[in-house]
């Protein structure tokens, strides 16, 4: 196997993105992602069940179109690299199923990687994109260690990287509703439609931040000593759907836009209040987003503001990098491979609970 610049490919499918992702080392081949978000629209949120039988009619396209863009043949690859957790049991099946026949097929070494730590690997990639397929000079390598803020639809976490390969620890993660969550389920209060995000975003521009005060989740004095680095977004939910029933039953009218720019901005305040504090509390100078929230619009302004008047670095991959794909999968098994880990054995399977520290299984 090729240890110095290990051709790799990424399989990742832990929520609603079928992701096949292929690299060189750390020079993004390609990146091809199928999501299954349409199908899951009318139900408010992604239905496991859904999500899984669409990786399984996605996976063979994406993997033939993943290897086209490349340029590569399946026997070129020096490994495969997989999602194996955490995520929706069903939907991490299938791309596990699919690694392991790969490998076995195809006689490759297979990497069972961590999702989470994967987005964070995303970040190796990104500088290198733009240019031609084979000229990595502008890659700028990840620094140690980093605070990275992990925010999608399904998880919300905050982590101390001290090596991606070796050293990643959890501060803080959600202990109710993700965030990506809290847009949706806040924009069905506000009657926009799935995915919540963009739409909430859109609506909130023309929306005063400060005309409702609504509660930051796990920030009073109390809730700070015991949760510090965690985060809850299930109480500000309420106070938006008692704010928005209170209108209605008044036979007033929802200023919609109001509430979503108020909305918004609690969210953005609570998610860069508690990366900044560790980065200070650990002395980190450095902050890495990365989930499908980042391109949220006030989230990037008020992060840029926030980390230049701290001093502190900002990185945020591309948003196809930062939104669930195979890239960053592929990324985290080169890796894993340049740095000498050994292949996973075949015995792993799916975890959806796997934790943050378990970078390889
Ligand atoms: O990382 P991602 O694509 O994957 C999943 O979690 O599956 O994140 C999707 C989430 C959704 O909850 C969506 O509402 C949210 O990211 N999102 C946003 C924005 N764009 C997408 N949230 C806030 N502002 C946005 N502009
Ligand atoms: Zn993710």
């Amino acid at each position: 196997m090729n240890r110095t610049d290990p051709l790799v490919l990424g399989i990742e499918t832990s929520c609603d993105e079928t992701g096949i992702g292929i690299v060189r080392g750390t020079t993004l081949l390609s990146n091809t992602i199928a999501s299954s978000m349409d199908e899951h629209a009318r139900y408010g949120g992604v239905v496991p069940e859904i999500a899984a039988r669409a990786h399984l009619d996605e996976l063979v396209p994406a993997i033939n179109a993943a290897i086209a863009e490349a340029g590569i043949r399946l026997h070129d690859l020096d490994a495969i690299a997989v999602t194996c957790g955490p995520g929706l049991s069903g939907a991490l099946m299938v791309g596990v199923g699919a690694a392991k026949a790969l490998a076995v097929a195809l006689d490759k070494p297979i990497y069972a990687v961590n999702h989470l730590v994967g987005h964070v690997g995303a970040d190796l990639l990104h500088r290198s994109i733009p240019t031609s397929r084979t000229d990595t000079s502008d890659a700028v390598p990840l620094e140690y260690p980093t605070i990275a803020l992990l925010v999608s639809g399904g998880h919300t976490s905050l982590l101390l990287v001290r090596d991606l390969v070796s050293d990643v620890e959890l501060l803080g993660e959600t202990i109710d509703d993700a965030a990506g969550e809290a847009f949706d389920k806040v924009a069905r209060l506000l009657s926009l439609p799935y995915p919540g995000g963009p739409q909430i975003d859109r609506v909130a521009a023309d929306g005063n931040p400060k005309a409702i005060r609504f509660p930051r989740g796990l920030s009073q004095p109390k809730d700070m000593a015991a949760h510090r680095y965690d985060f809850s977004f299930s109480g500000l939910k309420t106070s938006v759907a008692r704010f928005v029933e209170q209108r209605q039953d008044a036979g007033e009218p929802v200023p919609t836009a109001d509430v979503a720019a108020s909305f918004r901005e609690a969210v953005v305040d609570i998610l860069l209040t508690k990366a900044l504090a560790a980065c200070a509390d650990y002395g980190v100078p450095r902050l890495l987003l990365g989930g499908g929230v980042i391109a949220n619009q006030r989230l990037r302004q008020i992060a840029t503001e926030r980390t230049d008047a701290a001093g502190i670095a900002l990185r945020i991959p591309p948003l196809s990098l930062c939104t669930d794909n195979g890239a960053m999968i592929a990324a985290l098994g080169a890796q894993l491979i340049m740095a000498g880990s050994e292949p996973s054995t075949l015995e792993f399977g799916a975890d959806s609970t796997l934790p943050v520290d378990q970078i390889q299984v």
